[in-house]
């Protein structure tokens, strides 16, 4: 079979399954099969895929089919300005969560060093991102899950930042070390219906560990809120990422701890989704 005939085939197998992009998904799926770039691909339809490939190839496209997300099946996602690795152990880095980097970058001023702390950290993208931006700081970056840290430590290597962030496996509430000029987290903040509700992509493939915040979604969310009053310095940051819907409780619960709110951002769909606040005592 040509690429020609491969891409048609491979469209109308998506098709089948209701994907939402499934001409760009074969191309891009052939593309990692043949190690070639899209163009090429389009330009010389009538090449020949080998047999070996040919079956990489629908191994690959039944995961799509049974819509495991492109970032699991590719290996990576692109996020601010970097290409991370991915696997079904991290969440995917989502282009609404660059807003927590560009909204953080703008409390870290680029000739200072500062000490960051990196709640929840994945893959490690944002706290890749910033060191990437302010190389003076320094920054730890904690998960819960070791797989996911795994991840987020090789992400390093590739960006050259290894000994610049110190990875750590540990649960938020047993976390002790303190005098941090800025903490940043986007935690698991989906309530248990609307996790049902997450498309299949999502539902299915990507770790409920990332996702869920229990019944009303705010529990991790709180864990960050008390636990990082006693680790941020006076008049240190705390800068999270919230579920849409959650301003009005997280405002409440911030206030609550003696945080000064100091601004709510909008995601790119304009929908409440990072809140910039201090510790005042
Ligand atoms: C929403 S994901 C965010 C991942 C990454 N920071 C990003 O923005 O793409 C939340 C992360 O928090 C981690 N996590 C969940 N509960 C935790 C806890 N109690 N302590 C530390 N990390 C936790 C999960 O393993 C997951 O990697």
């Amino acid at each position: 079979m040509n690429y020609n005939q491969i891409l048609k085939e491979g469209k109308n197998f998506l098709k089948a399954s209701n994907i939402k992009n499934p001409n760009l998904d074969t191309e891009l799926i052939l593309t990692k099969v043949i190690n070639k770039k899209r163009e090429e691909i389009l330009l010389n339809g009538n090449n020949k895929l080998n047999n070996t490939d040919l079956l990489k190839f629908k191994n690959y496209l039944f995961r799509r089919y049974n819509k495991e997300p492109m970032a699991y099946i590719l290996g990576y996602k692109h996020f601010w300005k970097h290409k991370f690795l991915t696997n079904k152990s991290v969440l995917i880095p989502r282009p609404d969560t660059e807003l927590i980097v560009e909204e953080t970058l703008k409390h870290l001023p680029i000739d200072m060093s500062k000490k960051i702390l990196d709640i929840g950290t994945g893959s490690g993208c944002i706290v890749i991102s910033l060191i990437t931006e302010r190389p003076k700081c320094t920054a730890t970056a904690i998960d819960i899950s070791i797989k996911a840290l795994n991840v987020a430590k090789t992400n390093a290597k590739l960006h050259h930042l290894e000994n610049k962030i110190n990875f750590i496996n540990i649960d938020i509430d047993k976390y002790k070390s303190y005098n941090y000029d800025l903490i940043v987290s986007n935690p698991p903040y989906v309530n248990s219906i609307e996790l049902n509700r997450l498309d299949d992509d999502i539902k299915f493939h990507e770790p409920k560990l990332a996702l869920s915040g229990g019944s009303d979604g705010l529990r991790d969310i709180k864990k960050v809120i008390f636990k990082s009053n006693k680790l941020l310095k006076i008049n240190g940051k705390l800068i999270i990422e919230i579920g849409y819907k959650q301003k009005n409780q997280c405002i409440k619960i911030l206030n609550e701890n003696k945080y000064y709110i100091n601004k709510i951002s909008k995601d790119l769909s304009g929908k409440d989704r990072c809140i910039v606040s201090t510790k005042l005592q």
